[in-house]
């Protein structure tokens, strides 16, 4: 409900270095996650992170903690980050919202593939 209340990260980034959308068919709701990469050498570190999303009480929440969870993480780490993740450190979620937390998982991957395909 913190999260849900008090999301951190909240906001379109204007000069994002890309841009992660997902919706859910079946509820309708939508995300976009933003991420600014800075390299050290060779490897590659979500520098920044924000999120926009237009959907339910645990997409909100669920995109606030990916965004906690991804700042400062390489691009490999922050990939690995899963549903389960996000849920258990938001003490857990409510069975049926569990695929909400999907959302967030899936929009951060796709932000960073998106990254990778615009570097190639
Ligand atoms: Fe749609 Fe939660 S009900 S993501």
């Amino acid at each position: 409900m913190d999260h849900f209340r008090n999301p951190r990260n909240m906001g379109e980034m204007k000069d994002a270095d890309a841009i992660g959308e997902v919706g859910n068919p079946v509820c309708g709701d939508l995300m976009y996650i933003y991420i600014k990469v800075k390299e050290e050498g060779v490897t590659e570190v979500i520098d920044g992170i924000s999120f926009q999303t237009f959907g339910c009480a645990a997409a909100i929440a669920t995109s606030s903690m990916i965004t906690e969870l991804a700042k400062g993480k390489t691009l490999e780490e922050a990939a690995k980050i899963t549903r389960d993740n996000i849920a258990d450190s938001l003490d857990g979620l409510p069975p049926i919202k569990l695929h909400c937390s999907n959302l967030a998982s899936d929009a951060l991957r796709d932000a960073i593939k998106k990254y990778r395909e615009k570097k190639k």
